[in-house]
């Protein structure tokens, strides 16, 4: 499997087949099909109009060309991936214009499933969304009756095309304005003495606002949220609605202002220098179960610290080297060749103690599991003193990592050096 998702590699091998097949021949895959679902990715566009934020999607238009181009029967082809409003739009205008005369319909389903638990929200969504003008009822009523085999009938919306597709990237942007919202207030607490974790607590009590996505970290990862925000402030933007493209454009910034920020504080909390220590990562995936590292918080505090220096050796259970390397390049321009002392700056060690040994602080950037049960006394005997310990994700006792000599600084947690009063 080229990617790691749990239970997909164990769903792949009961299906493939028996009812899942791949194919390479679209031409006979295209003809055999009543439904066809466009899941291609619609990369932030790097140049020309809406460069950096618009989404560029041409392999859309390539699909609809090749429905077009083989068809011989009329089909329901469906949006899965998560595209601009009115994407379903051109879509339809480049499928209709085939020289066999015939009507395709356009449905927009967008995908809310996250990485690391991608089968369970397949197998159990919130929602399911169907999104359709009045001339594709039939359509639709044929793609529920798909889904109504495993998801409750309440939970299956249906909508018009262009509130599905707003939809997906609304519900991307709330969620990440609710990771951006804490950590604003993470700061906030790192000034007064104030638990952010006591305050999401506090906060989520109120079934109102809801206990979920409230977790203080060094930031959101994942080019997702970053892909669907900026598309939002180029929608909003393109209808003149330059208050709304601010609004969602500070989500962004206060992402960005964390990063920072963490990586700030680990220079200042070291002595203010980092030049030529040995400092240890745990973890690099955006989040824990993936080895996804696209626009990874953690990235940006390794460019950060190597910036200043420092020698970053990384563990993470699923990343693999290539693809950190890769993204490294592709989203910060550091490679080895305009970089040539890198191999030596970032190092991938193969378990957590390799990383530690001899290192002067622990990062901690995805909350993998198993983390929590790395042998925290055999660690700290073998790094270098005082022995820093940041926590990115607040997910270690600090208390119990204190009595064994850490110097510990969570996100939004007061320090107790400071604040002599806690
Ligand atoms: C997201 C949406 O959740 C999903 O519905 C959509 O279909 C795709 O995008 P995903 O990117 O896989 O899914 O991960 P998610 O769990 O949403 O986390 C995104 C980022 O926010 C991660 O870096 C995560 O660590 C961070 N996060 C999440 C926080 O920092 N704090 C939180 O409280 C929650």
């Amino acid at each position: 499997m080229p990617i790691y998702e749990p239970g997909l590699k164990e769903i792949i091998e009961e299906c493939r087949g028996k009812n899942l097949f791949f194919s390479t021949d679209s031409e006979k895959a295209i003809q055999d099909a009543d439904m066809i679902f466009i899941a291609v990715n619609a990369p932030t566009k790097i140049g020309g109009q809406g460069a950096g934020r618009a989404q560029d999607i041409i392999h859309c238009e390539n699909c609809a060309r090749m429905i077009a181009e083989n068809a011989t029967t009329s089909k329901i082809v469906v949006e899965k991936g998560t595209y601009p409003v009115r994407t379903a739009e051109a879509i339809a205008r480049v499928l209709n214009h085939n020289s066999r005369g015939l009507m395709h319909h356009v449905l927009s389903n967008p995908e809310f499933l996250a990485q690391g638990t991608a089968v369970a929200d397949f197998k159990d969504p919130s929602r399911v969304l169907i999104g359709g003008q009045k001339t594709d009822q039939e359509a639709t009523d044929k793609l529920v009756s798909v889904y109504v085999n495993w998801v409750p009938r309440d939970r299956i919306l249906t909508t018009s095309t262009w509130s599905s597709e707003l939809s997906k990237l609304v519900a991307n942007a709330f969620l990440a304005q609710r990771v951006s919202s804490i950590n604003s207030i993470s700061a906030l607490c790192e000034a007064t003495g104030a638990d952010v974790t006591e305050i999401s607590r506090a906060v989520g009590m109120d079934d109102r606002i809801g206990s979920k996505f409230l977790r203080a970290s060094v930031g959101f990862g994942k080019s997702r949220f970053r892909k669907d925000i900026m598309s939002l402030i180029y929608l909003c933007e393109s209808y003149g609605l330059q208050e709304c493209a601010e609004y969602w454009n500070h989500v962004i910034l206060i992402n960005d202002f964390q990063k920072k920020r963490f990586s700030e504080k680990v220079v200042r909390k070291m002595f203010s220098t980092v030049t030529g220590k040995k400092l240890a990562m745990l973890g690099y995936a955006f989040k824990k179960d993936t080895g996804d590292v696209r626009e990874t918080a953690s990235m940006y505090v390794v460019r950060d610290l190597i910036l200043e220096e420092a020698r970053v050796h990384i563990y993470d259970p699923k990343v693999k080297r290539s693809d950190m390397m890769a993204e490294f390049d592709y989203t910060c321009g550091i490679n080895a060749k305009n970089t040539p002392k890198l191999d030596q700056l970032v190092v991938t060690a193969t378990d957590p103690y390799e990383a530690c040994n001899g290192a002067h602080c622990l990062l901690i950037l995805t909350d993998w599991d198993e983390f929590k049960d790395v042998d925290y006394e055999k660690i700290f005997t073998s790094m270098a003193k005082p022995a820093f310990l940041f926590d990115g994700r607040n997910m270690l006792d600090h208390v119990a990592l204190r009595k064994i000599g850490f110097e510990v600084h969570g996100i939004g947690k007061p320090d107790p050096n400071e604040f002599s009063d806690l």
